[in-house]
């Protein structure tokens, strides 16, 4: 079977450490390690839509800022096909014939739009585009006869939704699509990256995001006031390191040749764990630390990103050439699929 990767984000603001932890990094490694046949990325601005219809600028302009900072982090236009879920109309005509295979009740029941449901302002109703936006999902997936999606565990109700419309469309219609496998970040922490509060996840809405594109004073600024243990008062208490977002943070961004630069003093993360613990550790010293390491991960990542906005051009003509490409797949893909379903009048 072909390896066919896809997978997208919603252009609705900067990419941040909860994207590049959850996604990125995981896009950027089998970019450079495994061997697919395509690999695909989404600016899903349709689906954008379905929760900012009122706000198309926002979505727009924020197809060129989730862009700059795709390639900022290492993607590369030579060996990923990016490409505009709007201009490939294709998709529409897709998602229109999976409708018949999916419930009101079904789209429901779907957990994460449940969750997302709880946290907008839909007061008169629920608009059905947002209501249908898995559906629509699955077209983006088959349409290109995806079968490796790398995701973030929120996305695998959508996962598991289009496998069930693809095993009932090739019931109904014959062998057609593929079902695709999602892969998920490669550990808990990074499923959904914390936020600087310790709260919830790492959220535009909630402003607890540290952004790729961030500033190095501003980076500080969020690191030294990050949730910690409200009751480590003095140095000398001990601290409490489950729920200390300092310390999530270290899990998921620290490397043993970080103690070797930036604390010497002590020789991994469970021997530091260890001192916090015990007390005699104050903050101030796991923020520094902590402060350093991102510093050092975003600062090429947010250079690159300052030389890319020169050329605002360049960018689009990357997305030009991958739509061009990815609207020709999905074309005789949805041949295919009409021909299996018996709606080829004229061939
Ligand atoms: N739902 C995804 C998100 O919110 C974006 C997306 C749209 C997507 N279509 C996709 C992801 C297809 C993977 C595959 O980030």
């Amino acid at each position: 079977m072909e390896k066919i990767i896809l997978t997208g984000d919603r252009p609705t603001g900067n990419l941040h450490l909860g994207h590049y932890v959850g996604s990125l990094r995981r896009r950027i490694e089998l970019q450079n390690t495994l061997n697919y046949d395509e690999f695909y990325i989404m600016l899903a601005d349709s689906q954008a839509l379905t929760d900012n219809f009122g706000n198309v600028q926002k979505v727009r302009d924020n197809v060129l800022n989730v862009m700059l900072d795709y390639l900022a982090v290492g993607l590369d236009p030579n060996k990923v096909t990016f490409f505009i879920q709007s201009e490939v109309s294709e998709l529409t005509e897709f998602t229109f014939y999976y409708m018949n295979l999916v419930t009101l009740a079904r789209l429901e029941r779907n957990p994460t739009v449940k969750e997302e449901l709880k946290t907008k302002d839909f007061s008169a109703s629920i608009p059905m585009g947002f209501l249908t936006y898995p559906v629509s999902q699955a077209a983006d997936i088959t349409a290109f006869n995806a079968t490796i999606i790398p995701v973030g565990d929120d996305q695998l109700p959508m996962i598991e939704q289009t496998r069930e419309i693809v095993r009932s469309f090739n019931n109904l219609y014959g062998e057609t699509l593929v079902e695709p496998q999602a892969v998920l970040p490669e550990n808990e922490n990074c499923y959904r990256l914390v936020g600087t509060d310790g709260k919830a996840k790492m959220s535009k809405s909630l402003g607890n995001c540290i952004y790729l594109s961030d500033e190095p004073d501003v980076i500080k600024q969020k690191v030294f006031s990050m949730y910690t243990d409200p009751d480590h008062i003095h140095v000398e208490d001990p601290g409490k390191v489950e729920g200390n977002t300092v310390f999530t943070y270290l899990d998921v961004f620290s490397k043993p040749e970080d103690f070797v630069k930036f604390m010497p003093e002590y020789k991994n993360l469970d021997e530091l764990k260890a001192h916090y613990s015990r007390g005699g550790l104050g903050d101030m010293k796991i923020k520094k630390f902590l402060n350093n390491i991102l510093q050092e991960l975003i600062a090429p990542i947010r250079e690159k990103r300052r030389e890319l906005e020169k050329n605002p051009e360049a960018i689009f003509e990357i997305l030009k050439k991958g739509t061009h490409k990815a609207r020709k797949v999905a074309y005789k893909n949805l041949i295919k699929l009409k021909t299996n379903m018996g709606i080829n009048y004229f061939n």
